[in-house]
């Protein structure tokens, strides 16, 4: 698709990977919308994108709030019309194991990015069947495929947005909406401040085979897969090769991942 005067909402876009992704979406001639919570973090990539001649505006909202998610999209689509692009990239989530997991962070993990990814669609996907075209984009995380100890809460949570993006791809066959799958390895980010905890957790085989991209990077894999129309995106690409090895071998990757990841009382 073209990118050139196209909407795209990216939410999360205040820090770290949907930051990076609002600013090459601008770079590359897309008006962008600006989701998060931190208005002055949102209003600091918009000052950006503005600065080399883009169109962004930010929409500070907590994602995991419903009637506010439903508020905001009615505001951007009177500011700035029906998106050709969504980009549900917002995130967070400690790895912690079942017995360290306080029931309400449960909910929040869950909260965050499922059903924050479920409201943002809901929102937007009227308009966008009415006209029959659109992009619909969900990044998500290595858990989604394989889950790994001391993260369990988080990894459900995973499993849950994959479920929801395959049942959409299922809900939109026959339209011309297209849905990708977007699944990073390491990307150095305020992740892992935001999240304290979670990358000592990482399984040795990930540090160890993954090299860790720049969010910048990853923007711009992301970008670049949209505007394709790919159906999953998927990087570095060590991490496809880990996964094709997966799809004929799952015990042994499994087996690795578990083997190489944390265990009780270490940290
Ligand atoms: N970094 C990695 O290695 C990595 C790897 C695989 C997948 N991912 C995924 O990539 C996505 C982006 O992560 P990142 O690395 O860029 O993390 P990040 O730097 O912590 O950014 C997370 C973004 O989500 C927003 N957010 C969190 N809670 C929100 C809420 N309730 N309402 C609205 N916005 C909220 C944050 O903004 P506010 O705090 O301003 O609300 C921020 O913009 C996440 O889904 C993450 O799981 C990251």
């Amino acid at each position: 698709m073209a990118l050139r005067g196209s909407l795209v909402v990216v939410t999360g876009a205040s820090y770290g990977i949907g930051a990076a992704a609002a600013r090459v979406f601008g770079r590359n001639g897309a008006r962008v919308a600006l989701l998060a919570r931190t208005a002055a973090a949102l209003d600091a990539v918009a000052y950006d994108i503005r600065a080399q001649g883009g169109v962004a505006q930010a929409y500070p909202v907590d994602l995991t709030d419903a009637p506010a998610v439903a508020a905001v999209a009615q505001h951007i689509i009177a500011d700035l019309g029906i998106p050709d692009v969504l980009l549900s990239n917002a995130g967070s989530g400690r790895w912690l194991f079942v017995e360290e997991t306080e029931p309400d962070e449960a909910v929040a993990m869950m909260a965050m990015p499922y059903f924050a990814a479920f409201y943002i669609t809901r929102a937007f996907l009227p308009p966008m069947l009415a006209r029959d075209r659109g992009h619909l984009a969900y990044v998500n995380s290595p858990a989604s495929l394989v889950a790994w100890p001391g993260a369990a809460a988080y990894t459900a949570a995973r499993w849950a947005l994959r479920g929801f993006v395959e049942a959409l791809r299922a809900d939109l066959h026959g339209t011309r909406l297209r849905v990708t799958s977007i699944i990073p390895g390491l990307v150095a980010t305020t992740y892992f401040e935001h999240n304290p905890g979670v990358l000592e957790r990482a399984p040795g085989l990930a540090r160890r085979l993954l090299p860790t991209l720049t969010a910048e990077e990853a923007a711009t894999a992301i970008v670049r897969g949209i505007a394709r129309g790919d159906r999953e995106i998927m990087m570095p690409g060590r991490l496809r090769l880990l996964y094709a090895v997966h799809a004929v071998a799952p015990r042994l990757v499994r087996w690795l991942t578990v083997a190489t990841g944390a265990k009780r009382g270490e940290r």
